[in-house]
Protein backbone atom coordinates (compact mmCIF):
# COMPACT_ATOMS: atom_id res chain seq x y z
CA UNK A 1 0.00 0.00 0.00
CA UNK A 2 3.18 2.32 1.57
CA UNK A 3 5.06 0.94 -1.40
CA UNK A 4 2.47 1.73 -4.38
CA UNK A 5 2.16 5.36 -3.46
CA UNK A 6 6.45 5.75 -3.16
CA UNK A 7 6.11 3.84 -6.49
CA UNK A 8 3.59 6.49 -7.94
CA UNK A 9 4.76 9.29 -6.59
CA UNK A 10 8.21 7.90 -8.21
CA UNK A 11 5.61 7.56 -11.76
CA UNK A 12 4.69 10.81 -11.48
CA UNK A 13 7.62 12.93 -11.26
CA UNK A 14 9.07 11.13 -14.11
CA UNK A 15 5.98 11.47 -16.37
CA UNK A 16 6.13 15.19 -15.32
CA UNK A 17 9.83 15.92 -16.39
CA UNK A 18 9.15 13.86 -19.70
CA UNK A 19 6.73 16.23 -20.70
CA UNK A 20 7.83 18.98 -19.55
CA UNK A 21 11.47 18.59 -21.46
CA UNK A 22 9.11 17.37 -24.23
CA UNK A 23 7.55 20.82 -24.12
CA UNK A 24 10.77 22.81 -23.83
CA UNK A 25 13.18 20.83 -25.66
CA UNK A 26 11.54 19.18 -28.81
CA UNK A 27 10.25 19.54 -32.28
CA UNK A 28 6.73 17.19 -31.19
CA UNK A 29 6.22 20.13 -28.36
CA UNK A 30 6.79 23.61 -30.93
CA UNK A 31 2.48 23.61 -31.26
CA UNK A 32 2.05 23.43 -27.83
CA UNK A 33 4.50 25.81 -26.56
CA UNK A 34 3.55 27.81 -30.04
CA UNK A 35 -0.18 27.54 -28.00
CA UNK A 36 1.20 28.69 -24.61
CA UNK A 37 2.67 31.11 -25.86
CA UNK A 38 -0.15 32.40 -27.92
CA UNK A 39 -1.79 32.83 -24.31
CA UNK A 40 0.27 34.87 -22.61
CA UNK A 41 2.67 31.86 -20.66
CA UNK A 42 6.10 33.45 -20.21
CA UNK A 43 9.07 31.15 -19.92
CA UNK A 44 8.77 31.76 -16.51
CA UNK A 45 5.57 31.21 -16.08
CA UNK A 46 6.01 27.50 -17.89
CA UNK A 47 8.86 26.49 -15.56
CA UNK A 48 7.71 27.93 -12.27
CA UNK A 49 4.17 26.04 -12.94
CA UNK A 50 6.44 22.79 -14.28
CA UNK A 51 3.94 22.93 -17.35
CA UNK A 52 4.50 20.08 -20.21
CA UNK A 53 3.00 18.49 -23.10
CA UNK A 54 1.91 15.22 -23.78
CA UNK A 55 2.62 14.34 -27.39
CA UNK A 56 -0.52 13.10 -29.58
CA UNK A 57 1.06 9.43 -30.08
CA UNK A 58 -0.62 6.42 -27.94
CA UNK A 59 2.80 5.07 -26.70
CA UNK A 60 4.86 7.95 -25.26
CA UNK A 61 4.34 7.32 -21.57
CA UNK A 62 4.09 3.57 -22.24
CA UNK A 63 7.53 3.07 -23.41
CA UNK A 64 9.35 5.59 -20.93
CA UNK A 65 7.52 4.29 -17.44
CA UNK A 66 8.72 0.80 -19.13
CA UNK A 67 12.65 1.87 -19.55
CA UNK A 68 12.30 2.83 -15.96
CA UNK A 69 10.47 -0.33 -15.18
CA UNK A 70 7.47 0.55 -13.74
CA UNK A 71 4.84 -1.90 -14.35
CA UNK A 72 2.29 -1.24 -16.70
CA UNK A 73 -0.99 -2.80 -14.63
CA UNK A 74 0.21 -0.23 -12.03
CA UNK A 75 0.87 2.73 -13.57
CA UNK A 76 -2.64 1.71 -15.09
CA UNK A 77 -4.31 1.96 -11.11
CA UNK A 78 -2.49 5.18 -10.97
CA UNK A 79 -4.16 7.12 -13.82
CA UNK A 80 -1.07 7.78 -16.05
CA UNK A 81 -1.79 4.60 -18.69
CA UNK A 82 -5.48 3.42 -20.17
CA UNK A 83 -6.27 0.40 -20.53
CA UNK A 84 -6.48 -0.19 -24.47
CA UNK A 85 -10.75 -0.64 -25.47
CA UNK A 86 -9.41 -3.72 -27.99
CA UNK A 87 -7.05 -6.19 -26.79
CA UNK A 88 -4.36 -6.63 -23.89
CA UNK A 89 -1.88 -4.04 -23.24
CA UNK A 90 -2.16 -0.06 -22.43
CA UNK A 91 -1.99 3.30 -23.97
CA UNK A 92 -1.34 6.73 -22.97
CA UNK A 93 -4.16 8.46 -21.28
CA UNK A 94 -2.99 12.08 -21.80
CA UNK A 95 -2.59 12.69 -25.77
CA UNK A 96 -1.65 15.66 -27.24
CA UNK A 97 -2.40 17.87 -24.07
CA UNK A 98 -0.41 20.53 -22.14
CA UNK A 99 -0.08 19.03 -19.08
CA UNK A 100 -0.64 20.48 -15.53
CA UNK A 101 0.97 18.83 -12.88
CA UNK A 102 -1.00 18.52 -9.30
CA UNK A 103 1.01 18.39 -6.11
CA UNK A 104 -0.70 16.64 -3.40
CA UNK A 105 0.04 17.88 0.12
CA UNK A 106 3.20 16.07 0.62
CA UNK A 107 4.38 18.47 -2.54
CA UNK A 108 4.87 15.92 -4.82
CA UNK A 109 3.15 15.31 -7.95
CA UNK A 110 0.02 13.42 -7.54
CA UNK A 111 -2.17 13.64 -10.85
CA UNK A 112 -2.57 15.96 -13.78
CA UNK A 113 -5.04 17.97 -15.69
CA UNK A 114 -4.27 17.96 -19.73
CA UNK A 115 -5.68 20.72 -22.02
CA UNK A 116 -6.48 20.63 -25.86
CA UNK A 117 -4.59 22.55 -27.68
CA UNK A 118 -7.50 23.47 -29.78
CA UNK A 119 -11.50 23.05 -29.63
CA UNK A 120 -13.05 19.57 -28.55
CA UNK A 121 -14.35 17.37 -25.80
CA UNK A 122 -13.07 17.29 -22.85
CA UNK A 123 -11.06 20.50 -23.25
CA UNK A 124 -9.30 19.44 -19.78
CA UNK A 125 -8.73 16.02 -18.38
CA UNK A 126 -7.79 15.12 -15.29
CA UNK A 127 -6.19 12.09 -13.34
CA UNK A 128 -8.65 9.60 -12.43
CA UNK A 129 -9.60 8.97 -8.60
CA UNK A 130 -6.28 6.97 -7.79
CA UNK A 131 -4.47 6.42 -4.45
CA UNK A 132 -2.74 9.31 -5.08
CA UNK A 133 -5.30 11.48 -5.98
CA UNK A 134 -8.90 12.65 -4.80
CA UNK A 135 -10.44 15.51 -6.60
CA UNK A 136 -12.62 16.25 -3.28
CA UNK A 137 -9.65 16.82 -1.01
CA UNK A 138 -7.18 18.30 -4.10
CA UNK A 139 -6.85 21.77 -4.99
CA UNK A 140 -4.57 22.88 -7.28
CA UNK A 141 -1.72 24.94 -6.28
CA UNK A 142 -2.38 24.51 -2.57
CA UNK A 143 1.09 23.36 -1.70
CA UNK A 144 2.91 25.97 -3.45
CA UNK A 145 1.01 28.57 -2.42
CA UNK A 146 0.44 27.55 1.33
CA UNK A 147 2.83 29.65 3.09
CA UNK A 148 1.68 32.79 1.29
CA UNK A 149 -1.85 31.69 2.46
CA UNK A 150 -0.67 31.58 5.81
CA UNK A 151 0.78 34.84 5.29
CA UNK A 152 -1.74 36.73 4.09
CA UNK A 153 -4.57 34.67 6.24
CA UNK A 154 -6.15 35.00 2.60
CA UNK A 155 -7.02 32.63 0.09
CA UNK A 156 -8.08 33.37 -3.48
CA UNK A 157 -10.48 30.28 -4.95
CA UNK A 158 -10.11 30.12 -8.54
CA UNK A 159 -12.19 27.67 -10.68
CA UNK A 160 -9.57 27.66 -13.06
CA UNK A 161 -5.84 26.61 -13.15
CA UNK A 162 -5.58 28.92 -15.99
CA UNK A 163 -6.67 31.83 -14.09
CA UNK A 164 -4.82 30.53 -10.80
CA UNK A 165 -1.11 30.64 -12.85
CA UNK A 166 -2.06 34.45 -14.57
CA UNK A 167 -3.36 35.82 -11.11
CA UNK A 168 -0.03 33.83 -9.70
CA UNK A 169 1.86 36.39 -12.36
CA UNK A 170 -0.19 39.11 -11.36
CA UNK A 171 1.38 38.70 -8.03
CA UNK A 172 -1.41 36.75 -6.33
CA UNK A 173 0.43 34.08 -4.95
CA UNK A 174 -1.96 33.00 -2.88
CA UNK A 175 -4.25 31.22 -5.27
CA UNK A 176 -5.69 27.70 -5.61
CA UNK A 177 -7.89 26.40 -7.86
CA UNK A 178 -11.05 23.85 -6.98
CA UNK A 179 -10.17 20.73 -9.87
CA UNK A 180 -13.06 21.52 -12.05
CA UNK A 181 -15.70 20.24 -9.59
CA UNK A 182 -17.61 22.49 -7.11
CA UNK A 183 -15.84 23.76 -4.08
CA UNK A 184 -16.15 20.75 -0.94
CA UNK A 185 -16.70 21.15 2.64
CA UNK A 186 -13.42 18.98 2.63
CA UNK A 187 -11.51 21.40 0.79
CA UNK A 188 -12.90 24.71 2.58
CA UNK A 189 -12.12 22.89 6.49
CA UNK A 190 -8.22 22.04 4.90
CA UNK A 191 -8.36 25.80 3.70
CA UNK A 192 -9.51 27.21 7.15
CA UNK A 193 -6.24 25.84 8.53
CA UNK A 194 -4.47 28.39 7.40
CA UNK A 195 -6.61 31.61 6.59
CA UNK A 196 -9.84 33.05 7.72
CA UNK A 197 -10.66 35.14 4.57
CA UNK A 198 -11.68 33.46 1.36
CA UNK A 199 -11.78 35.12 -1.91
CA UNK A 200 -13.96 33.47 -4.62
CA UNK A 201 -12.70 34.67 -8.12
CA UNK A 202 -14.94 32.63 -10.53
CA UNK A 203 -15.68 33.15 -13.79
CA UNK A 204 -18.10 36.04 -14.58
CA UNK A 205 -20.42 33.73 -16.68
CA UNK A 206 -23.66 31.89 -15.48
CA UNK A 207 -22.12 29.72 -14.27
CA UNK A 208 -19.18 30.22 -12.20
CA UNK A 209 -21.62 33.11 -10.72
CA UNK A 210 -24.21 30.56 -9.76
CA UNK A 211 -20.75 28.06 -8.29
CA UNK A 212 -19.58 31.26 -6.59
CA UNK A 213 -23.24 31.95 -4.64
CA UNK A 214 -23.10 28.41 -3.53
CA UNK A 215 -19.34 28.49 -2.60
CA UNK A 216 -20.68 31.23 0.36
CA UNK A 217 -22.65 29.29 2.51
CA UNK A 218 -19.92 26.02 2.52
CA UNK A 219 -17.28 28.97 3.10
CA UNK A 220 -18.87 30.95 5.51
CA UNK A 221 -19.90 27.34 7.51
CA UNK A 222 -15.81 26.47 7.41
CA UNK A 223 -15.26 29.79 9.28
CA UNK A 224 -14.40 31.92 6.79
CA UNK A 225 -14.88 35.98 6.30
CA UNK A 226 -15.56 35.61 2.56
CA UNK A 227 -15.66 38.12 -0.37
CA UNK A 228 -16.58 37.38 -3.78
CA UNK A 229 -14.79 39.14 -7.23
CA UNK A 230 -17.34 40.16 -9.58
CA UNK A 231 -15.58 40.10 -12.82
CA UNK A 232 -17.80 42.20 -15.48
CA UNK A 233 -18.98 40.73 -18.97
CA UNK A 234 -18.88 36.87 -18.57
CA UNK A 235 -15.28 37.64 -18.44
CA UNK A 236 -12.83 35.19 -16.23
CA UNK A 237 -9.54 36.20 -14.49
CA UNK A 238 -7.27 35.03 -17.47
CA UNK A 239 -9.34 37.46 -19.81
CA UNK A 240 -9.77 39.67 -17.07
CA UNK A 241 -5.99 40.20 -16.68
CA UNK A 242 -4.94 39.85 -20.65
CA UNK A 243 -7.94 43.27 -21.40
CA UNK A 244 -6.62 45.23 -18.00
CA UNK A 245 -3.84 43.71 -17.04
CA UNK A 246 -2.45 42.62 -13.68
CA UNK A 247 -2.40 45.50 -11.53
CA UNK A 248 -6.58 46.21 -12.30
CA UNK A 249 -6.71 42.95 -11.95
CA UNK A 250 -5.05 42.95 -8.44
CA UNK A 251 -6.96 46.35 -7.65
CA UNK A 252 -10.63 45.69 -9.02
CA UNK A 253 -11.23 42.09 -8.42
CA UNK A 254 -8.92 41.02 -5.52
CA UNK A 255 -8.47 44.38 -3.42
CA UNK A 256 -11.95 45.14 -4.90
CA UNK A 257 -13.96 42.35 -3.92
CA UNK A 258 -17.28 42.36 -2.32
CA UNK A 259 -18.55 41.15 1.00
CA UNK A 260 -20.56 38.36 0.40
CA UNK A 261 -23.84 39.74 1.36
CA UNK A 262 -23.33 42.28 -1.06
CA UNK A 263 -22.69 39.88 -3.32
CA UNK A 264 -25.88 37.75 -2.64
CA UNK A 265 -27.73 41.26 -3.44
CA UNK A 266 -25.90 41.75 -6.60
CA UNK A 267 -26.97 38.19 -7.88
CA UNK A 268 -30.22 38.95 -5.85
CA UNK A 269 -31.09 41.68 -8.30
CA UNK A 270 -30.27 39.92 -12.13
CA UNK A 271 -33.40 38.02 -10.96
CA UNK A 272 -35.82 41.26 -10.50
CA UNK A 273 -37.22 43.75 -12.60
CA UNK A 274 -36.88 46.70 -9.84
CA UNK A 275 -38.27 48.89 -12.69
CA UNK A 276 -41.66 47.48 -11.67
CA UNK A 277 -43.22 48.09 -8.07
CA UNK A 278 -43.81 44.41 -7.11
CA UNK A 279 -40.54 43.30 -8.44
CA UNK A 280 -38.98 46.24 -6.48
CA UNK A 281 -40.91 45.23 -3.41
CA UNK A 282 -39.98 41.15 -3.91
CA UNK A 283 -36.20 42.26 -4.47
CA UNK A 284 -36.56 44.40 -0.79
CA UNK A 285 -38.37 41.48 0.78
CA UNK A 286 -35.23 39.06 -0.30
CA UNK A 287 -32.60 41.55 0.15
CA UNK A 288 -34.23 41.63 3.69
CA UNK A 289 -34.27 38.03 4.34
CA UNK A 290 -30.28 37.86 3.41
CA UNK A 291 -29.25 41.28 5.53
CA UNK A 292 -31.13 39.80 8.41
CA UNK A 293 -28.88 36.54 7.86
CA UNK A 294 -25.73 38.61 9.12
CA UNK A 295 -24.94 38.28 12.47
CA UNK A 296 -23.03 42.11 13.01
CA UNK A 297 -25.45 44.12 13.74
CA UNK A 298 -23.10 46.80 12.24
CA UNK A 299 -23.24 44.99 8.72
CA UNK A 300 -27.11 44.60 9.16
CA UNK A 301 -27.28 48.73 10.03
CA UNK A 302 -25.20 50.12 6.82
CA UNK A 303 -26.19 47.60 4.34
CA UNK A 304 -30.00 48.72 5.43
CA UNK A 305 -29.17 52.08 5.37
CA UNK A 306 -28.00 51.59 1.33
CA UNK A 307 -31.20 49.83 0.51
CA UNK A 308 -33.15 52.58 2.41
CA UNK A 309 -31.56 55.42 0.44
CA UNK A 310 -32.02 53.34 -3.14
CA UNK A 311 -35.55 52.48 -2.62
CA UNK A 312 -36.72 55.42 -0.71
CA UNK A 313 -38.13 53.37 2.06
CA UNK A 314 -37.30 54.23 5.64
CA UNK A 315 -34.67 52.51 7.54
CA UNK A 316 -37.04 52.13 10.49
CA UNK A 317 -39.29 50.27 8.77
CA UNK A 318 -36.48 47.79 7.05
CA UNK A 319 -35.32 47.78 10.34
CA UNK A 320 -38.44 46.45 11.73
CA UNK A 321 -38.59 43.54 9.25
CA UNK A 322 -35.23 42.03 9.48
CA UNK A 323 -36.24 41.83 13.71
CA UNK A 324 -39.26 39.77 12.24
CA UNK A 325 -37.39 37.66 9.86
CA UNK A 326 -34.68 36.93 12.21
CA UNK A 327 -37.64 36.17 14.87
CA UNK A 328 -38.88 33.93 12.41
CA UNK A 329 -35.75 32.26 11.78
CA UNK A 330 -34.30 31.68 15.04
P1 LIG B 1 -9.30 27.82 -20.59
O1 LIG B 1 -10.27 27.66 -21.72
O2 LIG B 1 -8.07 27.01 -20.80
O3 LIG B 1 -9.02 29.22 -20.25
O4 LIG B 1 -9.98 27.10 -19.34
P2 LIG B 1 -10.97 27.72 -18.25
O5 LIG B 1 -10.36 27.46 -16.92
O6 LIG B 1 -11.37 29.11 -18.57
O7 LIG B 1 -12.19 26.71 -18.46
P3 LIG B 1 -13.70 26.90 -18.06
O8 LIG B 1 -14.02 28.23 -17.56
O9 LIG B 1 -14.48 26.38 -19.22
O10 LIG B 1 -13.81 25.84 -16.89
C1 LIG B 1 -13.28 26.10 -15.60
C2 LIG B 1 -12.61 24.87 -15.06
O11 LIG B 1 -13.49 23.76 -15.17
C3 LIG B 1 -11.36 24.43 -15.81
O12 LIG B 1 -10.19 25.08 -15.38
C4 LIG B 1 -11.31 22.97 -15.51
O13 LIG B 1 -10.81 22.72 -14.21
C5 LIG B 1 -12.78 22.59 -15.52
N1 LIG B 1 -13.18 22.11 -16.84
C6 LIG B 1 -13.53 22.81 -17.93
N2 LIG B 1 -13.80 22.01 -18.96
C7 LIG B 1 -13.63 20.75 -18.50
C8 LIG B 1 -13.76 19.45 -19.09
O14 LIG B 1 -14.09 19.30 -20.26
N3 LIG B 1 -13.51 18.38 -18.28
C9 LIG B 1 -13.15 18.51 -16.97
N4 LIG B 1 -12.91 17.41 -16.24
N5 LIG B 1 -13.00 19.71 -16.39
C10 LIG B 1 -13.23 20.82 -17.14
MN1 LIG C 1 12.72 23.66 -17.60
MN1 LIG D 1 -16.41 29.13 -17.20
MN1 LIG E 1 -12.95 30.07 -17.46
MN1 LIG F 1 -10.20 30.70 -19.36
Amino acid sequence: RQKERQTLHEAHAYAAKLYHYLLRNTEAGKPAMDYLRSRGFTDKLIEEFGLGYAPARWDTLVQGLHKQGFEAAEMERGGLLSRKQEGDGFVDRFRDRVMFPIRDGEGKVAAFAGRLLSDGQPKYLNSPESPLFSKSRTLYRLHEARASIRRSRQVVVFEGYVDCIKAWAAGVTNGVASMGTALTAEHAALLRRFAEEAIVCYDGDDAGQAAARKSIPLLEGAGFRVRVSVLPGRMDPDEYISANGGEAFVREMIDGAVSAVKFQLIYLRKSHILLEEDGKIRYLREAVRLVARRDSPTERELLLKELAQEFGVSLDTLKQEVLEVRKQEK
